[in-house]
């Protein structure tokens, strides 16, 4: 059987209250509508149409890397009406359909693929997803037949009084057979509470032609849609449970997996500790064995093996084996620290190279620069990279000591087994060997206090 799928992602979310597109918001780091995309894919579903309105263009943006195709809904006059916007891209298949909705990101590949096996199966021409509830409120409710069957749903907003008691909610889930859905979609009306076209109809209209419809239950976890703030934040605490199921399952230890914050794409390797607090972002990999103390944030980083992080931040930036870092250091975008290393305290890199076993203990700057390995910089350095007109670079070699409180005014280069003086301010070239000294030398005045007259 063919299978494809549609996305509806082109409705407004006022109750968002965001010039966000809804689907946009992220969960766990990632957009509901990418999270949605990923969980299709890996059932198996590569022919993706999703449905853009509002924000179009960003929400085009937001999914062009994930090769998936676009119909747009010029008007959001209800998810029918948004079907009917990918009629283009139906025309010409056979075979099912599958329908989400860019809001509800916990659906997962399991039941992606329980949906379409029992609607395949089965030879279904509608199935649907549903849930049982304790509070239906907002969702549209399945009517039953005596028979069990389903025979239609209705939205929460046109509901009577008997059918607001159903606790069995449509997920907004769907299989279709496309020569029905096609078929049918020309027979919706927009005759109900909200003047739209409504997707669910087509339940019914099904129904009554005597054609066979199915549902398939699943666990209310995984169909909850986000319409607002609260239930963003609510998906996402699943979402986040998930995934740091997932890891400790993998052999990394969290201290307290409710206080641990990792987004969806972060790969951790086993026998590494995550201390309460620590927030890990985007594409970051953490190799095995390493020990993150309480509060970091660490985004789209790959730390090494046996590296241990304290209370930092590390942005786009490359982490050597064994090196430790922080506390309290700012490692920023395009850096990359080498082995062994120490990045200490108060100290912030900048698109720089720190060698292997070089040592910035504390209090240091070094902000675009290439440093090599086993230097050792005294407290209170700084690079200075920036003439107020443009950044220029410094370049330090191996074994260099640099003392405390220097300045390396850029451009400037320092070569390989050389010292400099503490309080230096070095603007020129240090040949290899040498110890350079850049202050003004001291001068004692013997008895100047007494003589000014200013002894206490
Ligand atoms: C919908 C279902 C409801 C179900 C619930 C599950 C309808 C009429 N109702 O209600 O039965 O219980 O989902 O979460 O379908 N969208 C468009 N174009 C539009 C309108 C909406 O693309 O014109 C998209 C939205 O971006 C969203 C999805 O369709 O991703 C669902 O729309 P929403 O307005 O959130 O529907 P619900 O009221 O939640
Ligand atoms: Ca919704």
């Amino acid at each position: 059987m063919y299978n494809c799928a549609i996305i509806l992602a082109a409705g407004e979310g006022k109750r968002m209250k965001s010039s966000t597109p809804k689907v946009l918001h992220k969960v766990c780091g990632k957009e509901m509508v990418n999270i949605v995309i990923d969980t299709i894919k890996i059932s198996g579903i590569n022919d993706i149409n999703v449905i853009i309105g509002r924000g179009a263009d960003k929400v085009k943006d937001a999914t062009i890397n994930n090769n998936v195709s676009y119909s747009l809904q010029d008007k959001q006059l209800g998810t029918g009406h948004a079907v009917m916007c990918a009629k283009e891209f139906l025309k010409s298949k056979k075979g099912t359909v599958a329908i989400f909705t860019g809001d509800a990101p916990l659906i997962t590949k399991n039941s992606v693929e329980k949906l379409i096996a029992f609607h395949n199966e089965e030879n279904y021409k509608a199935t649907i997803l549903t849930s049982i509830v304790d509070n239906p409120d907002g969702y549209g409710r399945v009517v039953r037949e005596s028979s069990q069957e389903v025979s239609r749903i209705v939205e929460h907003k046109d509901c009577n009084a008997e059918e607001l008691k159903i606790n069995e909610i449509n997920a907004g889930m769907y299989c279709f057979d496309i020569e029905s859905l096609l078929r049918s979609l020309d027979k919706l009306n927009n005759n109900n509470a909200q003047g739209e076209y409504y997707l669910p109809d087509i339940i019914g209209i099904l129904k009554n032609e005597g054609l066979k419809v199915g549902a398939v239950p699943v666990e209310f976890e995984e169909t909850m849609g986000v319409n607002s703030r609260v239930q963003l934040s609510e998906a996402e605490k699943v979402m986040r449970k998930r995934i740091n199921l997932m890891h400790m399952e993998n052999g990394v230890t969290l201290i307290d997996p409710d206080n641990t914050y990792i987004d969806l794409d972060v790969d951790i390797c086993n026998d590494t500790i995550v201390y309460p607090g620590n927030i890990i972002q985007g594409n970051t990999v953490i190799k095995e064995n390493c020990t993150l103390y309480a509060n970091s944030r660490i985004e789209d980083s790959f730390i090494d093996k046996n590296v241990t992080i304290q209370c930092s931040t590390i942005l786009k930036s490359k982490i050597g084996e064994n090196t430790t870092v922080g506390p309290f250091a700012y490692i920023r975008p395009e850096s990359v620290v080498g082995k062994s290393a120490r990045i200490g305290d108060f100290v912030e890199i900048k698109k720089s190279v720190i060698g292997d076993e070089t040592k910035v203990s504390h209090l240091t700057y070094i902000g675009d620069a290439e440093v090599g390995s086993k230097c050792n910089f005294g407290c209170g350095t700084v690079v200075v990279n920036y003439d107020g007109a443009k950044k220029c670079k410094t370049l330090v070699g191996n074994n260099v000591f640099i003392g405390c409180n220097t300045n390396l005014v850029s451009p400037v280069k320092v070569n390989d087994n050389t010292y400099i003086a503490a309080g230096s301010t070095i603007t020129d070239e240090v040949p290899e060997g040498a110890l350079a000294i850049a202050r003004a030398k001291q001068v004692n005045k013997e008895g100047w206090v007494e003589k000014k007259g200013k002894k206490k």
